[in-house]
């Protein structure tokens, strides 16, 4: 099969060195994977500006989605109720895990090109004291709108709530202090700005606020507490843990580290993102997402007016030669997205620039 570069928002593309120390079959119980596991956590709170003596770290197995919902079916006990606001898939998946563990939630939806309203959400804080939770997603990867989480989270900590956030597709591409923003548990995983490979999720959570989970659970196998309980003791995995993963992840931090850092690595991707908008922008490609709310992760675009384009076509073509970019997941209009992040520089979004220019004039 010919090699192509991902420009999807993870899995995406990882350096060789990172593919490299994959190479080896480590013993879960042995000391020298436990210090890696441990390491691991460490690095996390650094990266979230935050102390080991308020926040913790819990590496989850499975993709984000387990994550996420380990940590709404393992925090908010029986009797507390979930505002959460969303304005994408990635949310209204959040809405879903609520109904699936029979969780009270009130959901705000808002239009997927628009951040959630705060000033809604300060009604529903207001007129319904029963909520205990507000969760949201940072970086919708549904849309590639970056939502203002900082100001949710001034709500939240105004009326005592616990803030959750879903950031997935940002954490690690951009800046998030997590204590100054009033975030208790925030997720995301090894395939995305970290530029691990997939297999597993990862908490940062309040440690005072994990500690009173404790019993909450509604899944064993996605319990939040126990997870960590173990981990907490000497970095063993509660079941099997993804030993290749958590190897590539680590390498992954030291390469991150040596970019320069979150501060370096949002500066690149911002880059492409900046040339990517720009390029196709000219190329007559419309963006979905009002410049002022687009992420640096990924961009969804609209087809240039009366051209007829099947995504399919437009597929195998750029990855034809050398990219995989990725589908729209609006379900009312006809877009593609293209994703920034990973191992792509802005001579990636020139070549891929070209490649988009030369499928466009094979439709003429
Ligand atoms: C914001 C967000 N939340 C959750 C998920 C789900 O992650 P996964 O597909 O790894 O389960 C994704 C996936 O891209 C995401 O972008």
């Amino acid at each position: 099969m010919k090699n192509y570069k991902l420009l999807t928002p993870g899995p995406l593309t990882t350096t060789d060195s990172v593919k490299e120390v994959m190479m080896f079959d480590y013993c879960t119980w042995d000391d020298d994977y436990k210090v890696i596991t441990q390491q691991i956590r460490k690095n996390l709170l650094n990266l979230a500006h935050v102390s080991e003596d308020e926040y913790t770290a819990v590496l989850m197995q499975g993709s984000g989605t387990f994550g996420v919902e380990s940590v709404i079916s393992s925090v908010i006990p029986e009797d507390g109720t979930l505002l959460l606001l969303s304005n994408g898939a990635y949310g209204e998946r959040i809405a879903k895990m609520c109904d699936y563990h029979k969780i009270s939630c009130i959901h705000i939806t808002q239009d997927y090109d628009k951040t959630p309203d705060a000033k809604k959400a300060e009604e529903a804080l207001k007129s319904h004291p029963e909520i205990t939770h507000v969760a949201m997603i940072h970086s919708e990867t549904t849309s590639g709108i970056l939502n203002d989480i900082k100001s949710i989270g001034e709500l939240a900590d105004k009326y005592g709530k616990i803030f959750i956030v879903d950031a997935m597709s940002s954490f690690a591409g951009v800046d998030i202090p997590m204590k100054d923003w009033h975030i208790s548990f925030l997720i995301s995983s090894a395939n995305k700005c970290i530029q691990g490979v997939p297999g597993f999720s990862f908490i940062i959570a309040n440690r005072q606020l994990l500690l009173e989970s404790k019993g909450r659970a509604r899944s064993l196998s996605l319990d939040l507490y126990d997870q960590w309980a173990g981990m907490e003791k000497d970095g063993k995995w509660r079941y099997t843990s993804p030993t290749h993963v958590v190897r590539a992840f680590a390498q992954a931090m030291k390469e991150l580290e040596e970019e320069g850092g979150i501060p370096a690595r949002h500066a690149r991707y911002q880059h492409n993102m900046d040339t990517l908008v720009k390029n196709f922008e000219e190329l007559g490609f419309r963006l979905y997402v009002d410049k002022s709310w687009q992420g640096p992760i990924i961009a969804t675009f609209l087809y240039p007016e009366g051209k007829q384009i099947d995504f399919k076509d437009m597929y195998a073509y750029i990855k034809e030669r050398g990219y995989a970019i990725y589908p729209g997941k609006l379900t009312d209009m006809d877009t593609f997205r293209i994703g920034v992040i990973g191992e792509i520089y802005e001579e990636d979004i020139q070549k891929l620039t070209d490649i988009m220019k030369s499928y466009l004039e094979t439709l003429n």
